[in-house]
């Protein structure tokens, strides 16, 4: 079915058609000056020492996890409210996943209080999860991880320019992971970036996106070398310059997308209060944040009521979704137990509605009038 309202919309132009053409006629379309590019604008943008290109934040949070020492048996504290790439990551180096709930419907981040509880002699790491490109409450997580000398990953996938006390999300952490998914902020299909600011890891993650090869194709073509060494065992988790050069232009329009998405969301909070029966998720942030998606949660709601208002939210041709369904209920995370109220109400009664920067006033009264008909008609 066609959405007359889709979920989201790409923000690509005559500029994105251009880069990728100008990339092909280069004859250089793998890992090379484009990906180069990139990384130097996400560290201009974001303030941070060093950006390393990767073929999707699954792999971004993949190497996270190693160069941040995180070993086999090692417990990782993490949000169940996630995606489910943020949870595997930890699974990809062998150690536990360790389910934290989230504060509540109004902040469906990892809760301090809650992540205290659950540390033990074996805890290694926290993976903290932005969602909707909110900030989770960092002052706090960063005191809890610096107290019991634990690696700090931040997934800011939902939140590229979100800021969190004046500091760009990702860079509060040891390490932070972005996506360049078709429906990401930055879009380009598949594509990812781990930052970092220090310089021991960011060489680690460099070397092991590339099988752990001491030099690189584009390297060895521009002469500089001309053989290589395998020193460790690494990946093949490269982003192409194809990608990256769609990348560059995404990058450069971020900024004024962002504040259009900002002038959205004010449209939508206004309406939303006027109805009975929702919660609007983060509603007292004034930061600059990347409102990457909308989340709303229903009060006194069950799923089945949920699942109800989506179908005519559908009916009417809006497209919602759900983020997420939890973790912790999938078949193959069934072995970490958790209990998690706040986290099974929000994943039970959350709706994603529509979220982009060209969606006009009257698209967004005609999703709020819909979802208030369903809720309270
Ligand atoms: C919170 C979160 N983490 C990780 C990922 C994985 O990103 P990618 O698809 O680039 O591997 C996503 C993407 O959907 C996500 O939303």
């Amino acid at each position: 079915m066609e959405y007359n309202i889709p979920l989201f919309q790409l923000n690509f132009g005559e500029e994105e058609i251009k880069a990728v053409v100008d990339t092909i006629r280069s004859k250089w379309i793998s890992t090379g000056p484009k990906c180069d590019e990139l990384e130097k604008q996400f560290i201009d943008m974001l303030q941070v020492n060093f950006a390393v290109s990767l073929s999707n934040c699954t792999d971004a949070l993949h190497l996270a996890c190693i160069v941040c020492g995180i070993q086999p048996d090692d417990e990782v504290i993490c949000p169940s409210l996630t995606f489910a790439a943020s949870v595997n990551c930890i699974k990809y180096v062998g150690a536990k996943p360790v389910f934290c709930d989230i504060v509540g419907p109004e902040h469906i981040n990892i809760n301090p209080a809650e992540i205290e509880k659950l540390i033990t002699k074996k805890t290694k790491a926290i993976v903290v999860v932005h969602m909707a490109g909110f900030p989770a409450r960092m002052d706090e997580i960063m005191a809890i991880a610096k107290k019991h000398n634990l690696k700090v990953i931040e997934d800011a996938c939902h939140g590229p320019l979100s800021e969190y006390k004046g500091k760009k999300l990702g860079t509060i952490g040891d390490v932070g992971c972005f996506s360049f998914f078709s429906n990401k902020n930055i879009s380009t299909g598949e594509g990812g970036m781990l930052i970092t600011n220090n310089e021991e890891m960011a060489n680690k993650a460099r070397l092991l996106r590339s099988h752990g090869m001491t030099t690189m194709s584009y390297q060895r073509a521009g002469g500089h070398a001309t053989s290589y060494d395998i020193v460790e065992l690494g990946y093949n988790f490269r982003l192409d310059d194809i990608r990256a050069s769609i990348a560059v232009e995404q990058m450069k329009k971020l900024q004024k997308d962002l504040e259009k998405r900002i002038l959205v969301r004010e449209r939508y909070i206004e309406q939303l209060s006027k109805i009975d029966g929702v919660i609007v998720p983060f509603a007292d942030n004034n930061e600059f944040v990347s409102n990457y998606i909308m989340p709303i949660v229903l009060t006194n709601s069950t799923n089945e009521i949920r699942d109800l208002i989506r179908e005519k939210m559908h009916a009417a041709g809006i497209q919602t979704s759900v983020h997420y369904p939890a973790i912790h209920n999938f078949s193959i995370y069934k072995e970490y137990y958790a209990v998690l109220p706040q986290t099974e109400y929000v994943t039970n009664n959350e709706i994603t509605i529509p979220m982009y920067a060209v969606l006009s006033n009257s698209q967004i009264d005609f999703i709020v009038e819909t979802l208030n008909n369903a809720i309270n008609g």
